[in-house]
């Protein structure tokens, strides 16, 4: 099964593959919003542009490619970046939320996550 490590939290979470990532963060309680989106968001459907996360791990693969909406969402934001509920998890990935306002000590949080190694 693979896990989502996530690096603001700290916490690892056992998913099925195909589950929806924004769904796995809610579930599990974490704070995927920002201000604007925890006051108003879409609901998962593309159109609020407010899950953002940024995939820290190597392997890009980890994640269903970018969705049309994506492409057209995300333009002119950083290649790491996904829309949470538009992505569907494949294999273990470290995800930053909120990218948009990472925690200071941001770099230091995905070095030491990362140097943990994640299972296929
Ligand atoms: S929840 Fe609105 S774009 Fe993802």
């Amino acid at each position: 099964m693979p896990i989502v490590r996530f690096v603001r939290e700290g916490r690892d979470v056992q998913c099925r593959s195909g589950e929806n990532l924004r769904e796995i963060a809610l579930r599990e309680g974490m704070q995927l919003y920002g201000f604007k989106g925890s006051i108003g968001n879409c609901g998962g459907c593309g159109q609020c542009i407010t899950c953002f996360v940024s995939v820290e791990s190597k392997d890009q693969g980890a994640l269903s490619p970018l969705t049309e909406i994506e492409k057209i969402k995300l333009k002119n934001r950083p290649d790491t970046w996904r829309l949470a509920c538009q992505a569907i998890v494949k294999s273990s990935l470290l995800v930053l939320t909120k990218p948009q306002s990472p925690p200071p000590n941001s770099q230091k949080l995905i070095e030491e996550a990362l140097s943990k190694g994640l299972p296929k």
